[in-house]
């Protein structure tokens, strides 16, 4: 089976896991563990086609980001997610999507960017159509989620393959 590698950036504690390991197995955890690094395999079928993806989790704290050069050239997708509930987390998106050009040397690269915690509604601080813009912007896919009700996770993971293709 074709095997594509999609890895997940952003800002900490913006849900990168989470949304992982909801698509992965299903789980949800309310607690914070942040990540260092993290990788997951499952098998899915996209349009009558199966392939695997090797979903990379990475590390959105500081502290831990030194491998994002790396990270991003084994990387044949990028879920680049922020939070509906913080401006500067998109910010931080729309600069990992600049670097992921440079590092690719091209604009030509499968992006999905989401939009995580829309459960969270009470606390937005980011409009949708904010995100959107941004999502024009970089030229990539976009959805808001939320890995704790599960609402169009599936749907990221599809776009990417899709996406990969594409490109
Ligand atoms: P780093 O690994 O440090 O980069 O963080 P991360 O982006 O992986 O965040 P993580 O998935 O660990 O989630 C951080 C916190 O936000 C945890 O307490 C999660 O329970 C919570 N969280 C993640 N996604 C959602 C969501 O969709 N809705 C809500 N309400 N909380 C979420
Ligand atoms: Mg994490």
């Amino acid at each position: 089976l074709p095997e594509y590698k999609v890895v997940m950036l952003g800002s900490g504690g913006v849900g990168k896991s989470m949304l992982t390991t909801k698509f992965i197995n299903g789980n949800f955890s309310e607690d914070y563990d942040p990540t260092i690094e993290d990788s997951y395999r499952k098998q899915c079928t996209v349009d009558n086609i199966s392939c695997v993806l090797d979903v990379l989790d990475t590390a959105g704290q500081e502290e831990y980001i030194g491998l994002r050069d790396y990270q991003i050239r084994s990387g044949d997708c990028f879920v680049l997610v922020y939070s509906i509930q913080s401006r500067e987390t998109l910010d931080e998106a729309e600069a990992i999507a600049e670097k992921i050009f440079q590092t690719k040397n091209t604009h030509e690269v499968p992006i999905v960017l989401v939009g995580n915690k829309s459960d969270c509604e009470d606390k937005r601080k980011v409009s949708q159509q904010d995100g959107r813009r941004v999502a024009k912007g970089i030229g990539s896919g976009f959805y808001e989620t939320s890995a704790k009700t599960g609402q169009n996770v599936e749907d990221v993971f599809i776009q990417c393959v899709r996406r990969i293709k594409h490109f």
